[in-house]
């Protein structure tokens, strides 16, 4: 089996334990096999690592790939009228080649910028083109098209029937589920409540079931979706949901700014799993999520960057600097170190996805989805003796990323990014 040695790094794990150490990681195929100050071994690849610093890639999970073309795109708008007059008739203009080329944009930024596994919401049809993005590029994303069958103001392209979108995503799931040694995983995405019949939901909740594959929506962003729900089904969203019997831990809510007491019990007891999109939540004016208090709550967060009009990157980096320091805003210094943030880009982000034996930090045993930074470029002295997770939480960038590797595959290196099949992309 193919064999990579990254030789002297500072190897921040995310491990249980905290471990930070400066050594080797042994990886074969796609797994890491050993972590350790020194390993003497003969490898097919030997990456130099002295002075940079190896972390466990970033997991984004809430990301719409299809998206990234509209970049820009959101005005001084609330939620729901730019999604009416900005990205429905977006994505209803959205053709095959259009989406391929706003998934491939999206990736390339997203491994360029350290993130190596992502939640993704595609848009109603052409689904396909993004999982080949997908697969072509090396990246490990959760997907599936966007499920949505009710409501006004969409265009006409974008309003599918119940039927048709269940079947539709059933046909993409058996196509792409599992596909490229698992890297691929389908997840049914129901845009919204405001965009779904009860039949719809009501489906999703079966499929997942049978088929025991994530579903993936949004939920309590903004004050007036949130009315508007509670207007038509007689129930705050997550209540609704759980009403319809969707809250079980398959179950990840995009963005839950507004939650109510009774809401975060049942995403707790029934063990839903929350992301948090501070960019997004502060360039659309939805409001501030409780994170620390959900993580109180022993409730699982992680971090995405949502769609990049509604952000304009999909930089983890400035996501993670946005969630401490909002919350640092509000509730003082110590409401949210630097350590947290950086584990709820990882390892909270694996909880999210039920990924957390696979992905998510530095251990033998787990998936090798690394990413090498050389922090020194544009620091006074190599400072190892700075808090690690402040470090990499307050002064790196994504310019500072310079290897990428994703189920133990080169995808960056020397800051050059290439396709699975390593012709060279950027
Ligand atoms: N709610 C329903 N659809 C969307 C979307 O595309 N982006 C965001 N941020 N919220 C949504
Ligand atoms: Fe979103």
């Amino acid at each position: 089996m193919n064999k990579t040695l990254i030789k002297d790094a500072q190897i921040i794990t995310m491990d249980e334990k905290g471990l930070v150490l400066t050594g080797d990681v042994l990886i074969e195929g796609d797994r890491i096999v050993q972590v350790a100050e020194r390993i003497e071994a003969i490898a097919d690849r030997t990456i130099n690592a002295k002075g940079k610093t190896l972390l466990p890639g970033f997991i984004q999970t809430h990301i719409h790939l299809c998206q990234t073309l509209f970049r820009g795109r959101a005005d001084d708008l609330e939620l729901l009228d730019w999604l009416k007059k900005r990205i429905w008739p977006l994505e209803a203009a959205h053709d095959e080649e259009s989406v391929y080329y706003s998934a491939m944009l999206g990736i390339g930024e997203l491994i360029r910028s350290g993130t190596t596994t992502i939640l993704d919401m595609e848009t109603v049809h052409h689904t396909e083109a993004a999982f080949r993005a997908i697969e072509e590029s090396g990246i490990r994303a959760f997907s599936g098209k966007v499920m949505m069958d009710y409501g006004g103001d969409v265009p006409a392209r974008l309003n599918e029937s119940t039927e048709q979108s269940l079947s539709e995503s059933v046909d993409l799931l058996e196509k792409w589920h599992g596909r490229a040694n698992g890297r691929i995983q389908y997840t049914f995405c129901p845009r919204f409540v405001v965009s779904c019949t009860e039949e719809l939901l009501t489906g999703v909740r079966d499929l997942s079931k049978r088929y025991n594959v994530k579903v993936h929506t949004h939920a309590s962003e903004n004050k007036d979706e949130i009315a508007l729900v509670e207007r038509e089904r007689g129930m705050r969203n997550v209540l609704y949901l759980d009403h319809i019997g969707l809250t079980d831990p398959n179950l990840i809510l995009a963005h839950c700014v507004w939650l109510n007491e009774e809401e975060k019990r049942v995403i707790r007891e029934r063990g839903v799993k929350v992301t948090h999109c501070p960019g997004s939540n502060l360039k659309l004016a939805s409001g501030i999520a409780e994170v620390p208090d959900l993580l109180r709550h022993h409730i699982s967060v992680g971090i995405g960057s949502d769609g990049s009009p509604c952000n304009n990157t999909l930089d983890m980096f400035s996501e993670m600097r946005l969630t401490a320091m909002i919350q640092k805003s509000l509730h003082g210094p110590t409401s949210m170190d630097a350590k947290t943030v950086l584990r709820m880009a990882t390892m909270g982000g694996a909880e999210v996805l039920g990924m957390e034996q696979e992905i998510g930090s530095i251990e033998a045993g787990k998936k090798a989805d690394l990413i090498l930074l050389e922090l020194n470029e544009f620091h006074a002295f190599p400072s190892f003796d700075a808090d690690p997770y402040s470090r990499v939480v307050y002064s790196a960038g994504y310019s500072d990323v310079d290897t990428v590797l994703i189920d133990g595959k080169l995808v960056m290196h020397n800051k050059a990014m290439m396709t699975v099949d390593k012709s060279i992309v950027l």
